[in-house]
């Protein structure tokens, strides 16, 4: 337990509305919105931590709002809809400040150009800024989380920042060696988005003070909805319309990452048909696009992704059960279902 609640903010609210998302992805009504909105006031004064020739960096990267995925898990696992306590809100202040840094740094590695339906800092400053920038995010939300009574968080979040980075690391490293095996990606994704999605969950049950048993399941939950949200957005990256996404979509191809459905796509293919593939992957140039999309349709290799989703989904349920039977997690059940409905939607 790191911090008991006591005299939380209480909030009268029904546990059974459903979190409901825009289609571009966005939360529009959550059972933790007055959370969020702490959350995000939160965000908006991290700006003034900033020296004021920096601020305005700072505040672009800070106040674009995504969809808040990492902040709502916080909120649902530390069960905000009964009340929260200021050190649940700088735990999502802290984790969505490390997950903007690590996307400020993404975007300059895969030469992204839109970010949450504008350009992304390194296409509105440059390269320099947006890497130095992202280091500083990185160090403000340390700060923040060596804030807390114990060691815990700050020791917990280092280890996911850690983590995370790896990932990125080892994603880089494999494309540029050409390795193509599912234990390879699984592994990098995990370490790269999961790992975050986990720490929001578990950081959320243990400032309300939950046992480790529940705080392990929370982690749990978390992991392998982290996981499932990758490779969905590994499918958005190819499948998915820029337009309606409002981030540049496409990279994975462009910078020669090979994500889960060139993986299934290449299982699928007769040997000499592969060799053409990688080939083709290796060297690529958007006319090869409707050639590699007929292909994708061939093999039914979004379906086959949109399975491996929902194997995800079903483990993240599976850690669920062990919470709800005691009460705990009840609003975290909705964001499995909008996931599996978003990756079925990719299809349409
Ligand atoms: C994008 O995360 C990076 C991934 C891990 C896929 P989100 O899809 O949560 O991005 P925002 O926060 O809504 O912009
Ligand atoms: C990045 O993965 C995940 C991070 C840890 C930053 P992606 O490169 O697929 O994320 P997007 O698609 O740019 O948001
Ligand atoms: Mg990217
Ligand atoms: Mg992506």
């Amino acid at each position: 337990m790191l911090v008991a609640r006591s005299n939380p903010i209480e909030l009268e609210k029904d546990r059974t509305q459903e979190v409901c998302f825009s289609s571009d992805g966005s939360i529009l009504s959550a059972p933790v919105e007055s959370f969020l909105q702490a959350v995000r006031s939160q965000l908006r004064e991290q700006v003034l931590a900033f020296e004021p020739e920096i601020a305005s960096f700072a505040e672009y990267a800070l106040l674009n709002q995504g969809k808040q995925l990492r902040p709502t898990l916080v909120g649902c696992a530390g069960e905000a809809d009964q009340g929260f306590e200021p050190g649940l809100v700088k735990v999502a202040v802290i984790i969505e400040m490390i997950h903007l840094a690590t996307l400020v740094h993404d975007d300059i590695m895969d030469q992204a150009i839109l970010r949450r339906n504008r350009p992304t800092l390194c296409e509105h400053s440059g390269n320099e800024v947006s890497v130095l920038l992202g280091d500083c995010l990185f160090s403000r939300a340390l700060e923040l989380a060596s804030e807390f009574p114990t060691t815990d968080v700050c020791r917990l979040v280092s280890q996911a920042t850690r983590n995370v980075c790896s990932g990125e690391i080892l994603q880089t490293l494999r494309y540029k060696k050409r390795i193509l095996n599912q234990e390879d990606y699984l592994r990098t994704i995990r370490l790269k988005t999961a790992e975050l999605f986990a720490l929001s969950c578990e950081l959320g049950g243990s400032q309300i003070g939950l046992s480790s048993r529940h705080c392990d399941a929370l982690r749990n939950f978390g992991f392998s909805l982290g996981t499932a949200y990758q490779i969905y957005d590994d499918c958005l990256d190819i499948f998915g319309d820029e337009s309606e996404v409002g981030k540049s979509l496409g990279t994975d191809l462009q910078t020669g990452k090979c994500t889960l459905p060139i993986l299934l796509l290449q299982e699928a293919m007769a040997p000499q048909e592969k060799e053409t593939l990688l080939s083709k992957l290796f060297v690529w140039d958007e006319s090869q696009r409707d050639w590699l999309m007929g292909l994708f349709a061939r093999h039914q290799t979004l379906e086959a992704c949109i399975r491996v989703i929902e194997q995800h989904l079903y483990d993240a349920e599976r850690a669920l059960e062990l919470l709800k039977g005691d009460g705990h997690g009840l609003s975290l059940e909705p964001l499995l279902k909008f996931l599996s409905s978003q990756a079925t939607r990719l299809g349409h």
